[in-house]
């Protein structure tokens, strides 16, 4: 009778925070860590691999990601899954870098960047923001007020945002930054000037708790969601459980996942989710990353070992609950599937745009016309 080989174990380190103020979405990545590593360990996903994660609470705090990551470096582990914030992820990197180890990094990020010792499963500019600066500027009028949190991502994505934007004919009112954990007083200024301005369209890039306050605010003070609705990068099923449906209907998300898809790939995922984290617990395309990526990592483990994981992770296609994923081998960024999404009256996202098909990354390039260029070089 043929023996079943021993597993080999190999630690997996987890840096996702379970305190501060980007708990409420970090939360959810670290429990799509464990369901992922749960499924491969139970069906032999990783071929003679056990994952052994390692879980430790970095509290939102990018200095204590960087001890974390120098803490997970010292017991000896390769590679690592974690980071929300783009400052999270930043200053990890150089940790990951001396040591010749790898981050999976599941969040949309504000692009222009490449890690050999990174592999992206989050939506790049060019899968996200372009297909909102189209929703925009296409079924909104074109006066646009920006507010975000203060720190790297906000500032870039902005960046991109307002190009789309002028490069589409609209106007940036203004471009606001609140603190990461702002007080009532920093909000209310905002509503005030959005009250003011009554701009067509308010772009957030405010994260975590900021989003949750800010969106309960503008509920309570600001203009209705018919007359500005708040578009973002950020706000998803967490966060907008947190914030509650009167703050969070009628506004606007674009992002490669909702846990509303109808694809039934997606109904076993949702199912495997809240049967093991509760009934109602919330899934964004942040969770969704933090899964899949996990099992794009099993399967080239299994391939070919730790030590050829990069070679081979181009390789492996997952049927992720989003539609299926893989990574390019040349940025190491990920296949994903645009889509928008309105939160409707029962918090959930009906799905307003579809793109249907994945969209290859390309952290560098935002337009997909090289003559959108030519109004800023002295063209028509
Ligand atoms: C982010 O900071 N990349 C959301």
């Amino acid at each position: 009778m043929a023996t079943i080989s021993e597993s080999e174990p190999i630690s997996i380190g987890v840096l996702f925070s379970e305190t501060g103020i980007t708990s409420v979405v970090e939360q959810t990545q670290r429990y799509a860590v464990s369901l992922a590593v749960s499924e491969i360990n139970a069906r032999r996903g990783a071929g003679n691999f056990e994952l052994q994660p390692i879980f430790l609470d970095p509290a939102s705090d990018p200095k204590r990601y960087e001890a974390e990551a120098e803490n997970l470096i010292s017991q000896g582990v390769r590679i690592i899954f974690g980071c929300y914030m783009s400052s999270a992820r930043r200053a990890v990197l150089p940790v990951v870098e001396r040591a010749g180890a790898l981050l999976f990094y599941p969040t949309l990020y504000e692009g222009f960047e490449f890690s050999a010792n990174c592999v992206y499963s989050g939506a790049a500019p060019n899968q996200n923001s372009l297909m909102l600066a189209d929703y925009m500027s296409e079924n909104f009028g074109k006066r646009h007020y920006f507010v975000g949190s203060n720190y790297v991502f906000p500032y870039e994505s902005n960046r991109i945002m307002r190009d789309l934007l002028v490069a589409r004919g609209c106007t940036v009112l203004e471009e606001r930054y609140i603190p990461l954990n702002p007080k009532d007083d920093d909000i209310d200024q905002i509503i005030d000037e959005i009250n003011k301005l009554e701009p067509d369209v308010i772009f957030s890039t405010v994260v975590g708790e900021g989003a949750i306050k800010l969106y309960q605010r503008y509920a309570q003070k600001g203009r209705t969601r018919e007359k500005s609705p708040i578009m973002s990068l950020t706000t998803g099923e967490p966060e907008i459980a947190e914030m509650g449906v009167d703050a969070a209907e009628g506004h606007y998300t674009c992002a490669p996942y909702f846990s509303s898809l109808p694809r039934a790939v997606n109904q076993s995922f949702v199912t495997a989710y809240r049967s093991a984290f509760g009934a109602h617990a919330p899934i964004s395309a942040c969770t969704e990353a933090a899964y899949f990526q996990v099992h794009l990592f099993a399967e080239a483990l299994k391939l070919g070992g730790p030590d050829a994981i990069l070679q081979n992770l181009p390789l492996v296609e997952f049927d992720a609950p989003q539609g299926k994923v893989r990574v390019d081998r040349t940025t190491q960024h990920t296949f994903l599937t645009p889509r928008i999404g309105r939160v409707n009256p029962s918090g959930a996202f009906d799905i307003v745009y579809d793109h249907r098909t994945a969209v290859r990354p390309d952290p560098y390039k935002v337009e997909p016309e090289a003559s959108g260029w030519s109004r800023f070089v002295g063209g028509a």
